[in-house]
């Protein structure tokens, strides 16, 4: 397969690939993040609540197979009524998306559309909460052009979350981390995806993908205001917040 590079993914093979991951996804999330990745979301989810949320409209960057969107409703925010649009590069990905959020179908308006993060179908100044999980690596190319298209559709004052998987800090942790990235994560991807497997992206964008001030730093560079990050899991996964 043709595989987006870790460094700098374009955009087009990172679509290809989650063409090809979108049936078993949601299984693999599970078993090698050990569940983790739910904890993750539900983080994020108990950030974003602390706002009001009535009437808001809210975006999933990289909504993918819809969990965050998903966890948000099973975490009980549709009784605030906020309207999310959740985007994706990949359709398979959306299409998972689309049946799992049948379910809330009628406590919540939830859009989904194929479009890539860097030209998201929506107008000016509408938006007043972004989100994303697990996005912000896979568009690493692009992030200036991503950056830019979050302010043009955020409200003024309007606020992102970010969750994504860092590479931890510290003299063990890194080493555990690394060992299974390199070792048991390839097993189960294999495993799961069979030919589809994407071999070391996942493992080297994670790694390759820099320290949570760095990140900062370039959100701050982008005119971000209130910037700020949350470790979580000793610095497996970090939430960045800022405003506009
Ligand atoms: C690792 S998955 C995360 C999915 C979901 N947010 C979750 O919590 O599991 C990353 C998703 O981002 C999407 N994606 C990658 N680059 C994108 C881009 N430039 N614009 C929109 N979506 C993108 C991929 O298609 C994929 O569905």
């Amino acid at each position: 397969m043709n595989l987006p590079s870790p460094t700098s993914p374009d955009p087009e093979k990172v679509k290809i690939l989650f063409d090809g991951l979108a049936e078993r996804y949601d299984s693999f999330n599970k078993i090698a993040s050990l569940g983790l990745d739910q904890l993750w979301r539900k983080s994020l989810i108990q950030l974003l609540n602390q706002f009001e949320l009535k009437d808001k409209k809210i975006l999933d960057l990289g909504t993918g197979t819809g969990d965050l969107i998903f966890d948000c409703l099973k975490n009980g925010l549709g009784k605030n009524h906020p309207a999310f649009l959740g985007i994706d590069l990949s359709q398979p990905m959306l299409n998972k998306a689309k049946k799992k959020l049948l379910l809330y179908e009628s406590e919540a308006c939830v859009q989904l559309l194929q479009a890539n993060g860097t030209r998201v179908p929506c107008a000016s100044n509408q938006i007043d909460f972004v989100i994303s999980a697990f996005l912000l690596r896979n568009v690493k190319k692009v992030l200036k052009e991503v950056l830019f298209e979050i302010k043009r559709i955020l409200k003024p004052e309007g606020k992102i979350f970010l969750l994504e998987l860092v590479a931890p800090e510290g003299i063990f942790l890194p080493i555990l981390h690394k060992i299974y990235l390199k070792t048991m994560l390839p097993l189960v991807g294999k495993t799961i995806f069979k030919n589809s497997w994407s071999k070391d992206y996942l493992s080297e964008t994670i790694l390759q993908f820099g320290k949570p001030e760095d990140f900062s730093k370039i959100l701050k560079e982008a005119n971000f205001k209130d910037v700020s990050y949350i470790s979580l899991t000793k610095g497996m996964a970090v939430i960045h917040t800022a405003s506009y």
